[in-house]
């Protein structure tokens, strides 16, 4: 008998993405195979997002392209995983009656299953969350390269009224420090040289005696030339400790997410963010003084209910205060089954519409200027590959998260981190020039650093 291919599809953040990996080897270990080309699978994987309404709309539309593949010979599955699994359940069945499987983020294990049920004729729906389950034992399936992901958490205790995740993900729980610096020695010994860590809210990390700012630590002392990084801070939850940690580890990279949101107290507390402003900007006051040249981006809601011109222009007073490297701005979506959704969507369309342009157009030029800051500077970039525009330069980032732009060489390659000096600069893009390749030794005099 051929064996039953797999193709995945990923939408939505970076925690999916990792979930992906996991189902992936939850699937070769039955073996499954993999395939890059839906054409040739026999069941294909769809792992969904629900943050907004436009995330739901993408997978329709996605859905409705793959109604052809489905009319063809081999007997094809269909499934939805993720957030949107676990928001709809069944009901995603009843409204697309070509979907056979719907499994949410902590059934993952059982998926196997459930793809038999389909493959016999049936439906297949596992959407039971967990307080305990953390994968913590599978080993996500990981093509080489240099960059990984790895979730420390699962779920969200926040509930931010506007948001589904608390909902679609669970409870908060915690991985083992222990697993997760074993995975980052495999990682190393495969010669990864980027890591990611990633939880909802990662400052709520636990492990019995070990917080956050521990397995920052113990992450950073597997292999100096590995570069760590983290996603998402809570503005709440991110503690001085944390900040030292990052300061005191080379490799640690010098950029905190930490999302604001809203620039209006009255706003915060409708979104139940359980912080001001002021709170806020001293965060952002303490963490400079802790890391230099630390950079930050955000998160931005535009159009929460009630919100009025003046909570908005309070928005870009943050902005233009804490001059932000990065944002990530989007319109106000409600979600059915969240606090927020009982209040009145009330901001009209078109005036979320001109909120956000604002927002973007404002923190493009700040981001510009930021970057045009930065000329004539140095920087340590880890070479990630060629240009997307030519193989006549490669592409990396600072450690600040900069894409930066220089010309190639045989002297230096990809996974190698050089120093350059930077000549030019775009809001979303730097340029530079090489001024040496880092030798080995750099990160072992960092060791004691
Ligand atoms: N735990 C992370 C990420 C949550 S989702 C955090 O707290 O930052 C990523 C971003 O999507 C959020 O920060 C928020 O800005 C945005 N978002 C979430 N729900 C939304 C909604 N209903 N409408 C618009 N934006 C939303
Ligand atoms: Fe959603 Fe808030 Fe949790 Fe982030 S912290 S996932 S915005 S509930
Ligand atoms: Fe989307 Fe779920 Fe992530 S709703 S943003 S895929 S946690």
């Amino acid at each position: 008998m051929n064996k039953n291919k797999v193709y995945i599809e990923t939408y939505g953040c970076q925690m999916n993405v990792a979930d992906s990996e996991l189902v992936m080897r939850i699937l070769l270990d039955k073996g499954y195979e993999l395939t890059k080309k839906p054409e040739e699978a026999n069941v294909i994987l769809l792992n969904t997002c629900s943050v907004r309404e436009n995330a739901e709309q993408r997978i329709y539309g996605r859905l409705g392209n793959i109604k052809k593949l489905k009319a063809g010979e081999n007997n094809v599955v269909i499934g939805v995983l993720g957030c949107m699994a676990e928001r709809l359940r069944e009901n995603l069945i009843e409204k697309n009656r070509m979907v056979d499987v719907v499994v949410g983020p902590d059934e993952y294990r059982n998926l196997p299953q459930y793809l038999d049920e389909a493959f016999n004729g049936g439906k297949g729906i596992g959407v039971r969350l967990s307080r305990t389950e953390t994968y913590d034992d599978i080993i996500p399936y990981r093509e080489d390269g240099l960059s990984a992901w790895i979730s420390v958490m699962r779920g969200c205790d926040k509930f931010c009224t506007y948001c589904v995740v608390p909902y679609t993900r669970g409870r908060e729980r915690s991985r083992t420090l222990s697993s997760i610096v074993n995975e980052i020695k495999t990682l190393s010994q495969r010669g990864f040289r980027e890591v990611t860590l990633l939880g909802q809210n990662v400052n709520s990390y636990r492990d019995g005696e070990n917080d956050f700012a521990d397995l920052i630590t113990a992450a950073a002392q597997v292999d100096r030339k590995i570069r760590i990084r983290f996603t998402t801070s809570h503005p709440q939850d991110l503690s001085d400790k944390l900040l030292y940690a990052i300061a005191e580890n080379p490799n640690v990279c010098n950029y905190i997410h930490l999302p604001v949101q809203s620039g209006s107290d009255r706003i915060l507390q409708l979104m139940n963010r359980t912080y001001t402003i002021e709170h806020y900007l001293n965060l952002i006051q303490k963490a400079r003084e802790i890391i230099p040249g630390v950079s930050f981006s955000t998160d931005i809601i535009a159009g929460f209910p009630t919100e009025t011109d003046e909570d908005h222009k309070a928005t870009l007073e943050v902005l233009k205060t804490v001059r932000y490297d990065g944002a990530f701005m989007f319109k106000y979506s409600p979600r059915e089954g969240t606090k927020a959704y009982k209040m009145k969507d009330d901001v009209p369309e078109e005036v979320k519409g001109q909120r956000l342009r604002e927002i973007i157009d404002l923190q493009q030029k700040i981001s510009y200027e930021k970057n045009q800051e930065l000329i004539g500077k140095e920087e340590i970039i880890l070479i990630e590959g060629t240009s997307r525009k030519s193989d006549e330069y490669f592409s990396g980032r600072t450690d600040t998260n900069k894409v930066t732009i220089f010309p190639a060489s045989e002297k230096y390659g990809v996974g190698d981190y050089v120093r350059v000096k930077i000549t030019g600069a775009t809001s979303a893009t730097l340029f530079a020039d090489v001024l040496e390749k880092i030798s080995p030794e750099f990160f072992e005099v960092h060791k004691t650093a």
